[in-house]
């Protein structure tokens, strides 16, 4: 159905060498599905091309063959600051290690996929391209760099490597016979760049009134549309930003919103670009440095020094781009702005419905980011572009699969990690397996601060336990007691548990904070392999990375 990685390199014959001379090799490492998406799309702009060409996952690759490979192109993300995908681990261990071949007869260029708003920016794809290179591997491209805006990078970066690709493959191998791949799925009518319009059926506040968050359960209507999902895929939200926001950043500087802004083929008025096409509540490095530079202040230039990678990083999760822009004031021309701010993009939420419960619907649960800072008032575009919305209005929608995050057989037991809005994928879960019968048991552990405000589908839980639809449900309430108690905790209790489920084979996941959840998470399973596997730490450890490998133990961290 898909032009997939994994299922296309092992429908193929052993890799000959003749053939690898005449075919190129996209290996590509995704968290989110972009990498994919755009690995993807080389694939098939190749196949047009009449190229010989496979697409295979990092993780369905046989680094053995990497000796054999003449043309390779590598497309990776990089996840928060400067980890690889899960399905990249052991692609990437395995290059930086010492057992990596020489790769003399290789060329190769990376497309890195990144976020600036992080210091270290693509780092994955960077190290990768050195990498290559010194294993005598042969550029034939500068890496990309892609930001979340993914387009402006990637585009032209896919016809250079594609162009690149015809000149390799017609001067080594001018007789090669083309194999084409089957053909990939139909594009799906709504998709990233056309997303489908999706009325708002249900926005409701499921914490409670004294909860200090807002988390909001938001149901859309998917009719008509066609759209499909899988447990554990995500929907894409489009947001606009903030009226007042918009607002905001015109008045401080001193801009007529009906201004009209040319950027690329589209003439808009500067209202519209920064409401939206624009990020506004997020800065990243290029803005920054292009205001710095305007400014000509000294003292925000050396922000960017290597140096400073830690007081940038700090000052990026405090500050917004309007914070900047009144801090320190700097004159702006409409058509610098828009060229200067990246580009919106849009978000992506885990779903917590399953279609063969809710049908033609799609359900949400999205925490309100609504905070102040030296009492400005700030928040997430997205967030607070849903919890803003009301019935009947509609919100830009497509769907992003995330095979790593799926169920496995219905005979399999699963382990579902989810604190606060981490939970979503695994209503979606238990309403899938409730409604196959599926015979596999069901664990949730799951947190917040009070149980009181901010037990999440408290009642759906109870009833699936009661049904037998849970199996075990453990619960961590963080500030309901003197000590904090968070879901590692409840895992650590239950180590014994954890371990007879693992080792008998259940699949575990994780949903949730990254910056310290995931890792606390990660940390306490490597003691409880250790200690009810009886392992050393590092065993332990190796242990955890073959279930990553083997898709048993899965995350979607944000
Ligand atoms: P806290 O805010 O009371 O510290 C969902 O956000 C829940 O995750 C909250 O109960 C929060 O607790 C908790 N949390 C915070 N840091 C965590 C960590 N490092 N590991 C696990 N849970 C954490």
């Amino acid at each position: 159905q898909r032009l997939a990685g994994a299922k296309a390199s092992h429908a193929e014959h052993p890799a000959a060498a003749t053939e690898a001379q005449a075919r190129l090799t996209v290996l590509y490492g995704s968290q989110t599905g972009n990498a994919k998406r755009i690995a993807e799309d080389l694939g098939r702009r190749a196949t047009s091309a009449g190229l010989a060409v496979r697409v295979v996952r990092a993780d369905a690759y046989p680094t053995r063959e990497l000796k054999q490979e003449r043309l390779l192109y590598l497309v990776v993300s990089t996840q928060g600051d400067a980890e690889p995908p899960d399905d990249s681990r052991a692609l990437v261990e395995f290059l930086n290690g010492a057992r990596a071949p020489k790769l003399e007869g290789l060329r190769y260029a990376v497309l890195g996929l990144g976020d600036s708003s992080y210091p270290q920016f693509c780092a994955i794809g960077r190290q990768l391209d050195e990498r290559l290179a010194t294993l005598g591997a042969q550029r034939l491209l500068p890496t990309g760099e892609a930001d979340v805006d993914l387009e402006t990078v990637t585009q032209p970066w896919l016809e250079q490597a594609l162009q690149q690709a015809r000149e390799q493959l017609k001067t080594s191998t001018p007789l090669a016979k083309v194999t084409t791949l089957r053909t990939a799925r139909s594009t799906p009518t709504w998709h990233r760049e056309q997303p489908f319009a999706a009325p708002l059926l249900l926005n409701q506040r499921i914490t409670g009134r004294d909860s200090d968050r807002d988390v909001r359960h938001i149901e859309l209507s998917l009719e008509g549309s066609g759209l499909r999902y899988t447990p554990g895929d995500a929907l894409g939200v489009w947001p606009t930003q903030a009226p007042e926001l918009v607002e905001a950043v015109l008045d401080t500087l001193h801009l007529d919103g009906a201004a009209t802004v040319r950027a690329g083929t589209d003439e808009l008025p500067l209202r519209t670009w920064l409401s939206e096409r624009r990020e506004l509540t997020q800065l990243t490095r290029p803005f920054f440095a292009a205001h710095a530079e305007r400014s000509g202040d000294t003292r925000l230039q050396d922000f960017l020094a290597p140096a400073a990678r830690d007081q940038l990083a700090d000052l990026f999760a405090r500050w917004q781009v309007l914070d900047l822009l009144r801090r320190h004031p700097v004159e702006w021309t409409p058509d610098a702005l828009v060229a200067a701010l990246r580009p919106l993009a849009p978000r992506l939420y885990s779903i917590a419905s399953s279609q063969s419960v809710v049908g033609e619907e799609v359900h949400l649960t999205v925490s309100h980011v609504d905070y102040a800072i030296d009492g400005d008032a700030r928040w997430g575009a997205a967030s607070r572009y849903l919890a803003g919305r009301a019935e009947g209005e509609s919100v830009p929608v497509f769907i992003e699969a995330n095979e790593r995050f799926h169920l496995p057989a219905d005979d399999r037991d699963i382990i579902m990690i989810g604190p606060g809005t981490g939970v979503a994928p695994f209503r979606a879960f238990v309403q899938e397996r409730a409604e196959h019968a599926a015979n596999g048991r069901n664990w949730l552990l799951f947190g917040n601060p009070h149980f009181q405000s901010d037990f999440l589908y408290q009642v759906e839980w109870q009833q699936a336990l009661k049904n037998g639809q849970l199996h075990r449900l453990d619960l961590a309430f963080s500030r309901d007691q003197a000590d904090k108690v968070y879901v590692q905790h409840r895992l650590r209790e239950q180590g014994r548990r954890l371990y007879e489920w693992l080792d008998g084979g259940a699949h575990l996941y994780v949903c949730g904070d990254a910056s310290r959840m995931a890792k606390d998470v990660h940390g306490a399973l490597i003691d409880i392999v250790a200690e009810h596997g009886q392992r050393t730490a590092e065993d332990a450890e190796a242990w955890l990375n073959q279930l990553i490998q083997q898709g048993r133990y899965a995350r979607d961290v944000y």
